[in-house]
């Protein structure tokens, strides 16, 4: 759904940015802007600003710009309307209610009431956990070496008997019959009737990205059967579109997740410190689940149990992975079972050095492949070989595949050319398709689209960044620099809409005219590169004069190229190039530092 511009705007403007950003990161204020440690990236001395004139924020370290939508966007890895939602309510503003069909606005209802019974029933056995009646959950958690801080992070609770006392609980609420056996936390029989489904378990809510309780797995005391209990699939529970503690690995900052199998791996690493954990629901990892990640990192480390199944899983996940584009290594958690046991006996830094140390994927695949071949045996190592230059064919990129031809043939010793031709022979004749990355986002598509160059972009950027600095510098310029003159697409957008208020104060509405958070980025580019300035206000003439000239030069070069006879377009570019030279000449009147 989209917000009408006026209630974005009203939406952006009644959240302040210091403030907003102010609650995330420690600012101090430095001159005309505040500044601190950037949350996108890894550094020690601040180069995040964040400006109260303009209302936005911008990263010398590592770009990351926008207003303050952009930037709940980033922190929380919001979409637009998300990140809207959360400053409305953070204001006080309703925001108008969406168009939504009869049948939508039903599921919309149905949706909204399945989470509020997830929310009461993980609050009911949260407090079930730190009651009397919840002694034997705790003191199994307490033996597994749980901290009740890390309990409360997870939200852990416990189901006790068995009964119908959350039954009982939830209707008291107004629940209906129908909504408990929906959401998966009420079973029925003939003899019972309506009753829990859980009991005699240590429950692990399972939340989304935003933190909604979306479903329940429940650990049996002792050794029953089933080992876990999970809730079904509802609306809310699509396990193959969620993972086990996101909502908090999404925090870590990290640009690699460590992902395991089970919800006590998970929890014990966070207790460990290893934030960046996160589990699959109880069933295989999915290409959806690659997806999510991709949203987050580029880079994941397996950390599967020890044992044959935790080598398929990982073997089979590795693929999924690399269709998805994200890289994997993997970890040796010998002689351990599985994280949680590795930590408890070896610790923490122990866990560290396996990490520096995870075995890239391809060289973990092919290590476990050599079990099915006789590698003292020359027909076996024949075999083998090809085997792996069918494998180093998959690799789209072509310098990763040479990087991993090099190192395969001097792992296996294998003639580096004899490599080369024979993966080529698998390339060239298409017997094998090369893995097939996932259509990027539309945002990708639109930048690509733009037909700025890095460098066209960095003149524009400097201009407007000057020009929304200097209203003078405007007020010249804009003479003979038109929004027209920007490169088609985001920069134009941006130009058009700055020339017509150029007054300081609407750039960061300039960025919510976007609703994809690279595109936000790109916007608030345009106003912050980085201008050094000489001092001497001639100096500084010449440089906007170079500047000025640059861009309209991109210009009048595109406006060439693409006059494709026609004589209107002709014409445009006979205009084009008088003004280019008129330009040449023209003097710009800057001040230095010294006024
Ligand atoms: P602990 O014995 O509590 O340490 O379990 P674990 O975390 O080591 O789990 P395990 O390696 O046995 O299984 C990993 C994950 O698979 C669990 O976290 C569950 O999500 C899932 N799982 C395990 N057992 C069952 C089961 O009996 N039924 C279902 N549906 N899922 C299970
Ligand atoms: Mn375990």
């Amino acid at each position: 759904m989209y917000y009408p511009d006026d209630v974005i705007e009203q939406v952006r403007s009644s959240n302040d940015i210091v403030d907003v950003v102010g609650s995330y990161v420690h600012l101090k204020k430095q001159g005309a802007n505040y500044f601190g440690l950037c949350p996108f990236h890894n550094e020690k001395s601040p180069s995040f600003s964040v400006s109260p004139d303009k209302q936005i924020f911008y990263c010398f370290g590592c770009g990351a710009g926008g207003n303050v939508i952009t930037f709940l966007m980033k922190y929380e890895n919001y979409t637009f309307q998300e990140a809207m939602q959360a400053l409305a309510d953070r204001a006080g503003i309703k925001l108008p209610e969406a168009d939504y069909s009869e049948e939508m606005k039903k599921k919309e209802e149905h949706r909204k009431m399945l989470f509020a019974v997830n929310k009461e029933t993980a609050t009911y056995y949260f407090k079930l956990l730190r009651s009397p009646k919840g002694a034997t959950g705790l003191k199994y958690l307490t033996d597994r070496k749980l901290t009740s801080d890390t309990m409360n992070m997870f939200g852990l609770g416990y189901a006790d008997g068995a009964g119908s006392d959350l039954v009982k609980h939830l209707r008291a609420m107004g629940f209906s019959d129908d909504v408990l056996l929906e959401a998966g936390v009420a079973a029925h029989d003939e003899r019972k009737g309506l009753h829990d489904k859980f009991w005699n378990r240590v429950m692990f809510p399972i939340m989304d990205v935003n933190n909604r309780v979306i479903g329940f797995g429940g650990r049996v005391m002792g050794d029953g059967k089933p080992k876990y209990l999970n809730s079904p699939e509802t609306p809310i529970f699509d396990k193959g579109r969620n993972l086990y503690g996101l909502n908090l690995a999404k925090r870590s900052r990290k640009d690699q997740y460590i992902l395991c199998e089970g919800y006590m791996d998970v929890i014990a690493m966070h207790q460990a410190g290893f934030t960046q954990a996160v589990a699959s629901l109880g069933t295989s990892f999915t290409s959806g689940q690659a997806g999510i990640l991709k949203k987050y990192v580029n880079g994941v480390l397996l950390s599967y149990d020890s044992d044959e199944a935790g080598v398929k899983a990982a073997l089979r996940n590795n693929g999924i992975l690399k269709e998805g584009g994200i890289r994997a290594r993997v970890l040796d958690l010998r002689p351990y079972k599985d994280p949680d046991e590795f930590i408890k006996n070896a610790g923490a830094g122990e866990f560290q050095k396996r990490i520096d140390n995870a075995e890239n994927s391809f060289y973990y695949e092919l290590r476990m492949m050599e079990k099915d071949y006789n590698m003292t045996d020359p027909a076996g190592r024949t075999d083998f070989t090809r085997e792996a230059a069918r494998r180093l064919g998959t690799f789209e990129d072509e310098v990763e595949r040479d990087n991993y031809i090099s190192a395969v043939a001097e792992k296996y010793y294998i003639n580096l050319d004899s490599l080369k031709k024979l993966v080529g022979s698998y390339t060239d004749t298409g017997v094998i398709k090369p893995v097939k990355r996932p259509m990027r986002s539309d945002t990708q598509g639109k930048t690509n689209e733009n037909t700025a160059t890095e460098s066209e972009f960095r003149d524009q950027a400097w201009l407007l960044t000057w020009m929304s600095a200097d209203k003078d510098v405007f007020t010249q310029v804009s003479r003979y620099i038109k929004p027209e003159d920007f490169s088609e697409g985001l920069p134009r957008e941006v130009a058009e809409k700055f020339y017509a208020d150029p007054e300081g104060n609407t750039i960061a509405s300039i960025i919510s005219l976007f609703t994809e958070e690279e595109e936000q980025n790109r916007a608030a580019k345009l106003f912050n590169a980085e201008l050094v300035l000489p001092d001497e206000a001639q100096d500084r003439e010449k440089a906007l004069r170079d500047i000025v000239y640059s861009v309209k030069s991109h210009a009048s070069k595109r406006i060439t190229d693409e006059a494709g006879g026609g004589t209107d377009a002709f014409a445009r570019m006979i205009k084009s190039r008088k003004e280019l030279e008129e330009l040449a000449k023209v003097r710009f009147h800057v001040r230095g530092t010294e006024t």
